[in-house]
């Protein structure tokens, strides 16, 4: 028997009145087929005399997501999107469009040009091509402000702000929210379209748009979106739209969003947008696998950790029992949750109604049998292996079958803990960082024995808890602080050989970090890195252990931004200021080590801090210990502030080139010394090969 495929575009007579239903999932992207089809209804339309106009509608959860993303690499097919839109504003007969869910990107650009615009009431409506590094290209940039005003469609396209329904309605997007059927309703549109002259959004006045607005508004962009070359593109496309013929500001439109698809910070974005959503699935592990429910959490260990990991669940409508090891330890945890609530109500994120709604949810108890009826159980004590692995046995004996048991480590050997418990298949890690009710990354850790749908369920619980979460797998300290401490680890050697605090960090915000990473130290606190060293003194070099420059700054006092002086001092303001006292600190440092203070060059402060981190991703993906190279980027990207638009660090390395990467690499192995910067193999692969770590 002969499969025939579903048509993308599905064509259907309601009364006089020809509706087109794009029909391609899942999120009805405007592929080829797409746009071919809704030229076929077109031409249908205008060749039938007995229609009386278009309905353009969709099946599925949502109207379009726009452009098809996966077209973007190879050269589009015609029909465009832009020609196809022209089509349809230029239609004889009335044609209106009929949104659910969202309409996005080609999808409002093909809204915005239609005759009429109706919306279900739980509709969004957005330009969020710019997160991809380009613009809108079928004239979005050129019709948006025609219906909007100029300040909502530079948060549209600049931004990539989304819209609901009813702000859509107040600011003009759309004509009307359905009330009840969007299509009956929609057919009722063409009704009156037809006894009334045909409205073309590109023939409505442009909007004011002075050059004092385009400085303002590019300069709010320039700070707020830093290095990032299409929000400023969108000003100057905006700029030319106010001033140029519709017919001529189109064609500049569609050629500005082509120019920018090849530039490598689309690229970038494209990249993360695909590494984002492969990094939710396990890797091995079939698509279809289908989470287990979690519908109530038990938490083993009342300190910072747990507290915030409870948090983090209630924030997510989960009950939770939280269990102490004393009434003393559970009721500090009470006030430590009661706290973080009572800060969230002075600020104005929570109501004291939603804040009792949580806290009805919370258990806290010293009886461990309490967590009996538990899905998952989230075991949370301090690092101490043995004291781990007793409790992860006891509650191995008290939760049913069923039960899901995650042990939260920063560092601690995962298999080992496994043994503690008969359900080995059920068991797994997760690494929440601290603050867990704050922090958006988790590393989700497998075992070798861990059922694929238990590995599943912890993506998805992950996601529930509104983290990112990448799967990775047993290694000291993970992927995030073990590529972390090399860069910390160069930052401590460039200061030994003689750059200063702010010379590093300016060079590492000038690349894009928010912060740099010795300003990170004083905000983490500079006695809690000295602490962490002193617990991995053994596993280091010489060298590093003989770099003790955060211990002599906690001997002189300096704690970090908490006490008002570390790396830098701190003032009334927030700022970090140079103190000069530091800098006498370095020179005691390097005289006592016999190490002459050079001049280290901006250049050689980012590579050796960036190039440390990539050589230690390449190593942890020979390793297994990391899926995929886009995992690694998505962590840096959403957790650690490396630039979105340099698409993470494996990407950065592939754009930049391995070869590049590797020569660097060799050359400060001779410099700094091989055991810190040998290439890792997969970099010396990539760099003799197709430049790609594979
Ligand atoms: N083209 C092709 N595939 C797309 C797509 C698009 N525009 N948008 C989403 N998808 C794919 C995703 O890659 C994903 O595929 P896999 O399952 O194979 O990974 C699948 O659709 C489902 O997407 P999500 O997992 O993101 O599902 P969600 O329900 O969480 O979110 C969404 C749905 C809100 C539409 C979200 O996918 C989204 O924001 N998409 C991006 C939309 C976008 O950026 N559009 C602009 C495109 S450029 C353009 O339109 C301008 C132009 O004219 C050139």
């Amino acid at each position: 028997m002969t499969a025939f495929a579903r048509a993308a575009v599905q064509l259907r007579g309601v009364g006089d009145v020809l509706v087109a239903d794009i029909d391609n999932p899942p999120v009805n992207a405007l592929s080829h087929a797409v746009r071919a089809g809704l030229i076929a209804a077109l031409d249908r339309l205008e060749a039938d005399e007995t229609l009386s106009g278009l309905v353009i509608a969709a099946r599925g959860r949502l109207f379009s997501a726009g452009a098809d993303i996966n077209e973007f690499n190879a050269d589009i097919e015609p029909p465009f999107l832009g020609d196809v839109i022209e089509r349809l504003e230029t239609a004889t007969k009335p044609v209106i469009a009929a949104i659910h869910g969202s309409a996005l990107g080609g999808g409002l650009e093909l809204a915005i040009a239609c005759h009429g615009r109706i919306a279900a009431d739980d509709a969004v409506f957005g330009l969020p091509e710019v997160k991809l590094g380009i613009l809108p290209g079928a004239g979005g940039i050129v019709r948006l402000p025609r219906l909007v005003g100029i300040e909502q469609a530079v948060a549209m396209i600049a931004e990539g702000r989304r819209i609901d329904a009813s702000e859509a309605l107040t600011a003009g997007l759309i004509d009307r929210i359905a009330t009840g059927d969007l299509i009956g309703e929609a057919t009722e549109m063409v009704s009156a379209a037809v006894r009334s002259a045909l409205p073309r959004t590109s023939e409505r006045p442009f909007p004011l748009f002075d050059a004092a607005q385009q400085d303002a508004t590019r300069k709010a962009l320039a700070g707020r979106y830093r290095g990032q070359d299409a929000p400023q593109k969108a000003v100057d496309l905006l700029a030319m739209a106010a001033r140029t013929p519709v017919a001529e500001a189109l064609r500049l439109e569609q050629a500005a969003c082509k120019a920018l698809l090849s530039t490598d910070q689309s690229r970038a974005l494209r990249h993360l947008f695909t590494a984002e959503r492969d990094a939710t699935r396990v890797a091995g592990v079939d698509r279809e696998t289908a989470a287990r429910p979690i519908d109530r959490v038990g938490i083993v260990g009342a300190g910072t950790m747990g507290r915030g990991i409870a948090v983090a669940c209630l924030d997510a409508g989960l009950p939770v029992v939280l269990v102490g090891r004393s009434e003393a330890s559970i009721e500090a945890a009470r006030q430590a949750i009661s706290k973080i609530y009572g800060s969230a109500v002075k600020r104005g994120r929570l109501s004291e109604t939603a804040v009792e709604e949580r806290l009805a949810r919370l258990e806290t108890t010293p009886v461990l049998d309490r967590l009996c009826e538990a899905d998952l159980v989230i075991e949370t004590i301090a690092e101490d292996p043995d004291a781990k692995r007793a409790v992860i046995s006891a509650i191995d004996l008290i939760v049913p079958e069923r039960t899901i048991l995650v042990t939260n480590t920063s560092f601690l050997d995962i298999e080992s803990l496994a043994q503690a418990t008969e359900r080995p298949g059920h068991f797994a890690g997760m690494h929440f960082f601290n603050p867990a009710n704050v922090m958006k990354l988790v590393e989700n850790v497998r075992t070798k024995r861990a059922a694929p749908d238990v590995l599943v369920t912890l993506m998805a619980f992950a996601k529930r808890l509104g983290k990112t979460a990448v799967m990775v797998g047993p290694s000291e300290g993970f992927v995030v602080n073990r590529m972390l401490s090399k860069r910390t680890r160069e930052a401590l050697f460039l200061l030994q050989e003689g750059a200063t605090p702010r010379q590093i960090d300016r060079v590492l915000t000038d690349f894009g970090f928010p912060v740099g990473p010795l300003a990170l130290a004083d905000m983490a606190g500079l006695d809690v890195l000295a602490a962490t060293r002193a617990a991995r003194l053994a596993a280091m070099s010489e060298r590093e252990r003989g770099a003790d420059i955060v211990e002599r700054l906690v001997a002189a006092g300096r704690l970090g931004r908490k006490n008002g002086a570390g790396y830098y001092t701190y003032g009334d303001s927030r700022t970090p200021q140079p103190d000069p006292a530091v800098d006498t600190l370095l020179a005691a440092h390097r005289a006592e080590r016999g190490i002459a203070a050079r001049t280290v060059t901006d250049d050689e402060v980012r590579e050796r801090c960036l190039f440390a981190i990539i050589n230690e991703g390449a190593k942890l993906l020979e390793e297994n210990a990391v899926a995929r190279p886009g995992d690694i980027d998505v962590l840096w990207t959403k957790g650690l502030g490396f630039p979105a638009h340099l698409g993470g660090p494996m990407h950065y390395a592939e754009t930049i080139g391995l070869s590049h990467v590797h020569s660097a690499l060799s050359r400060y192995a001779g410099i700094v010394g091989d055991e810190y910067f040998k290439p890792a193999r997969l970099i010396e692969q990539g760099a003799a090969g197709d430049g790609r770590f594979s």
